[in-house]
């Protein structure tokens, strides 16, 4: 019920200047939010790291217009990337590109300086042994993040994306995307999305999600199962086995702070598990997303305002 309104305040200014300023918010924040600065992303992949855990690191941020401000985005992954690399932390772990973050919007050639800004990311990423996944933000974006990860392949092909089972379109997009050297991370979908697109009934996404794991599952390529529900893991896991699918050519992933029990849980199975890490100033769209994904959330929000 409290979804569409806290998915409507996730875009509004009014709402974010409001919620900023509770000087309670930023610690309710950390649960989810590594920290604003790149040591602090650093010092979260070395903790997961030490537990057997992989990551992905999201530097916070989205639906830029301004072009300095995207160029800032991009600096900021290539710094990330050379800190973990001086860690030795950077072999095998993956960023995760909002591509409105890094100049989609902008009103001039808006894909093209998206595009230009994901190459850098990539070949930053390539340089270390990272690897790099596009996250999928609302429908009106998605042709468009399709088409730049069909260009970045050509040059990186193992740059990644995400699907939102949400969406009607996505089996098909699964078809096409299950092909060799493919990565697709597979999650339900955060963004309020109207009926015409989108399955509303979470029984309905829920079927959706199983129908692109089978197809996932089935085809060639890397499929990441992004999703905290038992029961969508429980058919994954199957799904793979009888794909005859090992622990190398599939993984599972869930966000920074939600069930940190279960992912250690699945990584000591011998499963791999990555741990998507949001860090930065930009937390909240992204936590405004978490709010509406869950009451608990929001009740545990508003119990660490009440308490302090
Ligand atoms: P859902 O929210 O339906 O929850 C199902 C069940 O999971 C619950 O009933 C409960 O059992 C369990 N559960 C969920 N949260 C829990 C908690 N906090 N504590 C305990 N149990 C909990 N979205 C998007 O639109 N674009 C994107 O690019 C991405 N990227 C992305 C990357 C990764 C790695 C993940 C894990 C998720 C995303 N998402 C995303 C978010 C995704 O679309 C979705 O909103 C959330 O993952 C929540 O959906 P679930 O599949 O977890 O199940």
């Amino acid at each position: 019920m409290l979804r569409a309104p806290l998915l409507a305040a996730a875009r509004s200014r009014r709402m974010r200047k409001l919620v900023e300023v509770v000087p309670a918010t930023r610690s309710v924040v950390s649960r989810f939010v590594a920290g604003s600065k790149t040591p602090d992303a650093a010092r979260v992949v070395r903790e997961l790291a030490d537990d057997g855990l992989r990551v992905t690191l999201d530097h916070l941020g989205e639906d830029t217009t301004d072009a300095e401000q995207a160029a800032t985005t991009v600096r900021a992954y290539e710094e990330l990337l050379s800190a973990l690399a001086a860690d030795g932390l950077a072999f095998g772990a993956d960023v995760s590109v909002k591509l409105s973050a890094v100049g989609q919007f902008l009103p001039a050639e808006g894909e093209k300086v998206a595009l230009e800004n994901a190459r850098k990311i990539c070949a930053a990423a390539e340089a270390v042994g990272a690897t790099v996944t596009l996250d999928m933000e609302d429908h009106t974006t998605t042709d468009s993040t399709l088409g730049i990860l069909r260009e970045l392949r050509t040059e990186y092909p193992w740059v990644g994306a995400v699907l939102q089972a949400y969406l009607r379109r996505t089996e098909q997009d699964c078809r096409e995307l299950a092909a060799e050297g493919s990565r697709v991370r597979l999650c339900k979908g955060a963004y309020a999305e109207p009926e015409e697109v989108a399955f509303q009934d979470k029984s309905e996404v829920d079927k959706s999600y199983v129908r692109c794991l089978k197809i996932l599952m089935r085809g060639k390529g890397y499929p990441m199962v992004a999703s905290h529900d038992p029961r969508m893991i429980a058919i994954a896991e199957k799904l793979a086995s009888d794909a005859g699918r090992k622990a190398d050519d599939h993984e599972f992933q869930m966000l920074y702070g939600i069930r940190p029990e279960e992912q250690r849980r699945i990584a000591g199975d011998g499963k791999t598990m990555r741990v998507y890490v949001p860090y930065g100033d930009e937390w909240y769209g992204y936590f405004m997303r978490r709010l509406a994904e869950r009451p608990a959330n929001l009740a545990f929000f508003l119990r660490g305002l009440a308490t302090r």
